[in-house]
């Protein structure tokens, strides 16, 4: 079988490593990749879905599995689909779940499910008074894609007001910012919470933990995240049970009876757990259609059933019957970012600020084989000398029977890696 993976980030590379371990799978094909991705499997220069879609037919594809959000938003798989093309990811209509954070949270609302008191608006002025008569502190989101850096926590008024600014006036986020959504800040347990659904059933997924913040003890800028991993300490049975009967469950039959949204991929939720009179309600912060980016890195090594085998399921509607296996051992992703370093005009902050690219990479061929490294940013140069592209650079993925021994071997093999200005959490798994 062939198989083609849509992305270039440390997530995508997890997913076309994880195809490549198939016994089914000849070929896995990745659009449009990165360097590291390249030892993995064969990357081509597809930029628009249309010419992914053109190639598929051409190369006889079998399956098409899609990493990140922006090409789900685009319709990828309504195009494939419209020329009988296999692949795995939602459709135009329920990507709006992502690529509308107004949308999402009021079909939720109208569905029952379990959400903060939130308010939308397409008018600053309106979402300023808002903020005023209702004298708690806020979340303030951009309505529109905004690579996770979109939601601006809030401790005061005055800061919702500043982030109503930057985000509907001064457009930090571009057209994502033409309407917010404000909502009451919940204080609770994070979880990220991840499903596979045909539509119609729904099987959990492990769990994973992400680290967002830029620095250590939580500190700093949000980011597309700086490590993660699993098992998840919290995920027990009675709590996943909880999630999928007032969650996952009304949600996935609840978008398909009422808005005709027939959901069918990843389901990503991003959970805020709140006790409340001896019950624990799972509130839904937001909701992704794809696997999370560190999440995946350190889910899909523990999961022991064939990727082609759930991919099958999804597409023939039968994932009632299918019952995932997964490794208990624990899986930790350490990510390496583009940290602080000295330009021609001053010094770079470092990720998620600005930061420095082509610096040379040292030291990955030393890292030992029984960790995988996945590349986010990386490519080769006109010498063929392995540089950095981006603000997260590559991660290690680790394995231990305990978390501890697990984060110590990542930050070991880690160590060996160099480029100027490298930064990496050192308490990712230090719980
Ligand atoms: N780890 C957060 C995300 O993938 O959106």
């Amino acid at each position: 079988m062939k198989v083609l993976v849509v992305g270039s980030g440390g997530r995508d590379h997890a997913i076309a490593w994880k195809f490549s371990k198939s016994p089914r799978v000849e070929r896995v094909y990745v659009a449009h990749g990165n360097a590291g991705i390249a030892a993995t499997a064969p990357c081509v220069n597809l930029r628009t879905i249309e010419e992914m879609a053109d190639f598929a037919q051409k190369e006889r594809i079998d399956l098409t599995f899609v990493g990140p959000e922006k090409p789900l938003s685009a319709g990828i798989t309504d195009l494939f689909e419209s020329r009988g093309l296999a692949i795995i990811g939602p459709d135009s209509k329920a990507s709006r779940l992502e690529s509308s954070k107004c949308d999402a949270k009021t079909m939720m609302r109208e569905l029952g499910i379990p959400v903060p008191e939130f308010e939308n608006f397409s008018d600053s002025d309106k979402a300023r008074d808002y903020i005023r008569s209702v004298g708690y502190p806020v979340v303030v989101k951009a309505d529109g894609l905004a690579a996770g850096k979109g939601s601006l926590v809030c401790d005061t008024a005055s800061q919702a007001e500043e982030a109503v600014r930057q985000i509907m006036e001064e457009r930090v986020f571009g057209d994502a910012g033409r309407r917010v959504d404000i909502e009451k800040r919940l204080y609770g347990r994070e979880l990220s919470f991840f499903c596979f659904t045909d539509g119609t059933s729904i099987v959990p997924m492990v769990a994973a933990q992400d680290y967002k913040r830029a620095r250590e003890n939580d500190e700093g800028k949000n980011t597309g995240g700086m490590g993660s991993y699993s098992p998840h300490p919290w995920l027990d049975d009675s709590l996943v049970q909880t999630i999928m009967t007032r969650v996952a469950q009304p949600l996935i039959a609840g978008v398909r009876e009422k808005y005709g949204i027939v959901y069918r991929g990843v389901l990503y939720l991003g959970l805020m757990l709140v006790e409340s009179q001896q019950e624990v309600i799972p509130y839904v912060l937001e909701i992704n259609i794809r696997l999370g980016d560190p999440e995946a890195q350190v889910i899909l090594p523990r999961l022991r059933t064939d990727l082609v085998d759930v991919c099958e399921a999804i597409l023939a509607g039968r994932l009632g019957s299918l019952k995932p296996e997964w490794d208990p051992d624990y899986r930790l992703c350490l990510i390496a970012t583009s940290g602080m370093t000295k330009g021609k005009k001053g010094w770079y902050k470092g990720y998620p600020d600005r930061y420095k690219i082509g610096l040379p990479i040292d030291g990955v061929d030393r890292i030992d084989p029984e960790c995988l490294v996945f590349h986010s940013g990386t490519e080769m140069d006109s010498s063929g000398r392995l540089v950095t592209t981006g603000g997260r650079v590559l991660c290690i993925v680790s394995s231990g029977g305990t978390l501890g021994r697990a984060r110590e071997k990542a930050l070991a093999e880690m160590e060996k890696v160099s480029f100027e200005g490298i930064y990496y959490r050192k308490d990712i798994g230090l719980e």
